[in-house]
């Protein structure tokens, strides 16, 4: 059933757990998610990124998307991922998605404060619910400065206050795509944001991090976690195993089918985690 990220995150906040956010970028990743949710009969979040749109537009993914959220037996949230513009969050709305993210984290303070404040007016107007970025999760490839690394908490309160998001990402040292260096987390600033703003707090850069740190960075008030790159490299591997050993018949529609539970097993080893089961 298809249900709005606010009531699913504050509900992860009162059990200290936290729930998965995948990119479904094709039907076969959206398969796996779903997949994966239903056979836990867990609560997820079905997302597509702006910069996914060179894979497939958010307009052409959205029903798919839609119609997967609204059959399923589980709740599931469908969000836009790093929204940077207003008008690609208001067509997301649009399109039926239930919450979006406004990433103006690159932009000073108080334009993205303003900027953010003025999409959770539209949002909120029609029961969408809305997240947004403070400080700076990089890429692996960007040097993102050590001054920027972390978000500020008592400029997290303000931010809060001042624009009612629903949740906040907040920058503690991940990273988004493969580490290829041990990622310097400091759960402390999760522990002082979520004291001084009481929302639910959301990690991007989820794959790669370890068990121990997903299970500390809960504790301290994490609830939803991004995680893409790993589940999306499970099923490049599997398509790359099913490749070799087809050998001269090579049938693309198994291939999918590979590829589909190989991201959905990936899916459902994130989700006991996030879920505090291990
Ligand atoms: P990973 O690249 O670490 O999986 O993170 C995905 C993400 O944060 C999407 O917003």
């Amino acid at each position: 059933m298809l249900v709005t990220l606010k009531g699913l995150l504050e509900d992860a906040k009162n059990k200290k757990q936290a729930v998965g956010a995948f990119n479904g970028t094709t039907l076969e990743g959206i398969r796996a998610i779903i997949g994966a949710a239903e056979e836990f009969q867990r609560p997820v979040i079905l997302q597509h990124a702006q910069s996914h749109d060179t894979i497939i537009d958010l307009n052409e993914i959205a029903p798919l998307m839609l119609h997967y959220a609204r059959s399923a037996s589980v709740p599931v949230a469908v969000h836009l991922d790093h929204g940077s513009t207003f008008k690609r969050c208001m067509e997301a709305i649009r399109a039926g998605f239930t919450s979006v993210m406004y990433d103006a984290s690159a932009k000073p303070f108080e334009q993205n404060l303003m900027e953010t404040a003025e999409i959770v007016k539209a949002a909120h107007s029609v029961g969408v619910s809305v997240e947004a970025e403070l400080g700076h999760v990089a890429n692996i490839n960007e040097d993102p400065g050590e001054d920027n690394i972390y978000t500020d908490p008592a400029l997290a309160e303000e931010f809060v206050k001042r624009t009612g998001v629903d949740c906040l990402a907040v920058a503690f040292g991940t990273v988004h795509g493969l580490y290829v260096k041990q990622p310097r987390l400091d759960l402390s600033i999760v522990t002082q944001i979520s004291e001084k703003t009481g929302i639910p707090l959301v990690m991007h850069g989820g794959s790669g991090v370890s068990g121990d740190n997903y299970r500390r960075a809960i504790k301290e008030g994490i609830c939803k976690i991004n995680y893409y790159t790993y589940m999306n490299t499970a099923g490049g591997n599997a398509a790359r195993s099913f490749v070799k050993q087809s050998g001269e018949h090579l049938a693309y529609d198994c291939l999918t089918l590979a590829a589909t539970e190989a991201m959905k097993q990936d899916v459902m080893a994130a989700m006991r985690i996030f879920g505090m089961d291990e």
